[in-house]
């Protein structure tokens, strides 16, 4: 064995030990959220397809109304093709901002815009629960890093009152709905604080967009994604112009990677005007979570994901197994996902799921928990 394949090796072993070896499995989608997983068929309720546009026929014939399968360079380079700027103009109205920026992704639009707003003179104080893009991108930043206990706003107030006057910018990250846990940020508390400290909000709305009213946010930033309620693929962030301005002409994961295709832009700026014309389509995913929790005896939820914490690895992995034989694709949510001891079942409805399949889920998850 060579040395790469040696590291490698050994690397797999430590993580073997740890219990979070990732595996991929061969998949085809069918329809009404039903997939096939190596061969075998089941109802998926692991998807954030939360209002299932990824398969609305609007959705998929705006794909195919534009040929260009490839944008062939930054826009930077090859310009802005005239869908890209409709959609941020329903983006930037949606959200309430001046203005939007379209990413290649979720992950490229947060640590894009992170590391375009912060540097070593800076201060980021996180949510412990945010998504790992925002930690690598606060990372990259090179500013000091500080998590908050999550949602503790007093824990958040006493890192501002420790630390605030000792850095030059200081960015708060949170999420609207977190992505692990399904629970919402006291977003007005939270600009509250940041109003009195003089702060920067990112909020990421990447699990909320259909759930929560925008709210108004000026002077601060929304950042959301494409691939989960809007069913496609990329990221945006919205904001006012001059920080859009900014980053456009700074935020390395924006300058420095291909735009999107005309096409997944086309399919996404569909997906938003149906999410924004339709209540019923809204409401769905969130009456079904609500009744799936109140069937468990779980807390109820703001959207449309609900967690069901195991602890241990090992169990949450043999849930899975077990909903698996009942049909039931859910995947086990372990470390570094979530922090340590806290594996889960994170469980997603979709407007697309029927009554039926519901009921389904909740008879298997009562005879395996
Ligand atoms: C809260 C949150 N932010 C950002 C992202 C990244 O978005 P994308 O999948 O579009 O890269 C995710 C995806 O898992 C997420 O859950």
């Amino acid at each position: 064995m060579d040395s790469l394949a040696r590291f490698a090796h050994d690397r797999m072993d430590c993580l073997a030990a740890d219990g979070v070896v990732r595996q991929l499995h061969a998949m085809q989608p069918l329809p009404e959220m039903r997939i096939r997983v190596d061969g075998e068929e089941f109802v998926n309720f692991s998807s954030n397809d939360y209002f299932g546009l990824a398969q609305h026929p609007a959705v998929i014939a705006a794909m195919r109304a534009e040929h260009m399968a490839g944008a062939g360079a930054s826009r930077l380079v090859t310009g802005t093709h005239t869908a890209v700027s409709a959609l941020e103009e329903d983006l930037a109205e949606y959200a309430g901002t001046q203005a939007a920026l379209v990413f290649g992704s979720g992950y490229l639009a947060n640590i894009g815009t992170i590391t375009a707003l912060a540097d070593k003179a800076d201060l980021i104080l996180a949510d412990r629960l945010c998504h790992a893009c925002m930690f690598d991108g606060a990372k990259l930043s090179g500013a000091t890093l500080r998590r908050f206990r999550h949602n503790d706003l007093a824990h958040l107030e006493d890192l501002l009152k420790a630390q605030r006057a000792h850095c030059r910018n200081c960015i708060i990250l949170t999420e609207t709905i977190f992505s692990m846990d399904g629970d919402a940020a006291p977003l007005p508390e939270i600009l509250e604080l940041a109003k009195r400290f003089d702060c920067w909000v990112i909020s990421d709305n990447a699990h909320g967009i259909g759930f929560m009213t925008p709210q108004p946010t000026a002077g601060h930033i929304q950042m959301g994604t494409l691939s989960k309620g809007l069913g496609g693929y990329g990221g945006y962030i919205c904001a006012t112009k001059p920080v859009v301005d900014l980053l456009i002409s700074s935020a390395r994961a924006f300058m420095f990677t291909t735009g999107l295709p005309a096409c997944v832009i086309e399919a996404a700026k569909t997906s938003l005007t149906l999410l924004q014309s339709d209540a019923a389509l809204r409401q769905r995913p969130r009456q079904l979570a609500k009744h799936v929790t109140e069937s468990l005896g779980l807390p109820e939820v703001p959207g449309a994901i609900v967690p069901i914490v195991v602890g241990d690895n090992d169990t949450a992995i043999e849930a899975a197994l077990q909903l698996e034989e009942h049909g039931i694709w859910v995947h086990a949510i372990r470390p570094p996902t979530v922090p340590k001891g806290t594996a889960r079942l994170r469980i997603c409805l979709s407007a697309a799921h029927s009554d039926a399949q519901v009921a389904h889920l909740i008879d298997a998850l009562k005879k395996v928990l």
